[in-house]
């Protein structure tokens, strides 16, 4: 079944400290009033051990925001799918644009972490989009197009089925520049008839489709309400509670 999801990105931002009390002001408000969708909290690697076990696991699931294209071994400062897994997470972001373009991620190095993601049991949130000068051109299809093949679609639908996928335009992340309703739903339905192309209309169906580019309470509603549309990823507004809280609420009648 498909899941609706709210993601928040936490980025390079947050002390532990802070974050401990961000992650405990969530949990507070989804106690008091439960969410109508699936709720993920993404942090810095640091953070992880400490969060999981403040949160309510039948309403919030923490992630990274990255992990390695290797298993083990001497690879200073770099932190693995197992390790990740091992603090409690369930999720992991791969693949985000801010990886790709200051950390030369390539589609052959993220077809090695979402491999050792699945492998560790961790949910990857695998992010694609195009710059704006590839919207202003008009490929932003090819362009998400080989992302998705060159990353994902080597999977078994089995493995493809536990991966989420996040479209988000790059013009659009922290620019305040929101897509439209209408640009939203183009691209997700494309990415689901890709998806339903090669592997098959019941996984195309199952598949959770995530909007991120600065998606705010203010326009979370209308985004969502798109068929084709069953969530965000949530960077900004994911640093204050409220306004998560507000992008949560979106999924509520
Ligand atoms: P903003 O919501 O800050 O635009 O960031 C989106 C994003 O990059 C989430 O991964």
């Amino acid at each position: 079944m498909r899941k609706k999801i709210v993601a928040g990105n936490w980025k390079m931002n947050k002390t532990l400290q802070e974050g401990i009390e961000l992650v405990k002001e969530i949990n507070t408000a989804l106690e008091a009033d439960k969410p109508a969708c699936d709720v993920v909290v993404c942090t810095p690697f640091i953070h992880l051990a400490s969060v999981t076990p403040l949160v309510n696991p039948s309403l919030i699931g923490i992630g990274a925001e990255n992990c390695a294209d290797k298993e083990s071994g001497a690879y200073t400062g770099e932190v693995s799918a197992a390790m990740v897994a091992s603090t409690g997470a369930k999720y992991c972001i791969l693949g985000h644009s801010e990886r790709r373009a200051y950390y030369h991620e390539t589609n052959e190095i993220l077809k090695e972490k979402v491999l050792l993601a699945l492998a560790n049991g961790l949910t990857p949130i695998f992010c694609v989009g195009e710059v704006k000068d590839e919207r202003v051109a008009g490929i932003q299809n090819q362009v998400v197009e080989s992302q998705l093949e060159g990353a994902l679609f080597n999977l078994s639908a089995e493995d493809f089925g536990k991966i989420v996928i996040a479209y988000e335009p790059v013009w659009a992340i922290g620019t305040g520049l929101t897509a439209t309703s209408e640009q939203a739903e183009e691209m997700h339905a494309f990415i689901r008839s890709k998806v339903e192309a090669k592997y098959g209309k019941a996984v195309a169906e199952d598949c959770s489709i995530l909007y991120g580019g600065s998606c705010k309470p203010s326009n979370a509603k209308e985004l969502f309400a798109n068929p084709d549309v069953d969530g965000g990823l949530i960077g900004g507004a994911s640093l204050k509670a409220a306004d998560f809280k507000g992008i949560i609420d979106a999924w509520k009648k």
